[in-house]
């Protein structure tokens, strides 16, 4: 069944081989470019379908948008972290905002079935 993603692997920096020591895709692979990647997952209904993340370490919305604003802040020394979140995003507060509510409302009918914003 189609599941609205892109059915790509990406690494959004939640691997650095410490606390954070799942390493996704390569444990299946074993090639390094996949270290600490993810398939990326649909985010339809993604409102109610906390705690957030492989590791379920997100517990909001709110607290995965505040990640992407700036992963290092949150997770230090992480290992191939994508080119797109390798700087800070400098979302402001009203756009993080937005963002959640996005999200919320992601369990709407007429999800387009890719966002341009997320990729997801
Ligand atoms: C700021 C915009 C973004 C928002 C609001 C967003 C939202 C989310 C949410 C809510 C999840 C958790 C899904 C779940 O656990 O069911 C997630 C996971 C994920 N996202 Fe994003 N995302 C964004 C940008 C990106 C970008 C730019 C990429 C690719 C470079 C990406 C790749 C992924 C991957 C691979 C996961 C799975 C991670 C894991 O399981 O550990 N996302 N995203």
């Amino acid at each position: 069944m189609e599941d609205f993603t892109t059915d790509e692997f990406k690494n959004i920096g939640l691997y650095n081989g410490k606390e954070l020591n799942d390493a996704g895709l390569f444990n299946i692979t074993n090639k390094e470019a996949d270290l600490g990647k993810f398939k990326t997952p649909g985010l339809r209904n993604i409102a109610v379908t906390a705690p957030y993340m492989h590791n379920g370490m997100f517990k909001t919305l709110e607290e995965v948008v505040d990640y992407y604003n700036n992963p290092q802040a949150f997770v230090t020394n992480s290992i191939n972290i994508d080119d797109a979140l390798k700087s800070p995003l400098n979302l402001s507060e009203k756009r993080e905002e937005r963002f959640s509510k996005f999200s919320k409302n992601a369990h709407r009918q007429e999800i387009p079935e890719k966002s341009l914003v997320t990729g997801h």
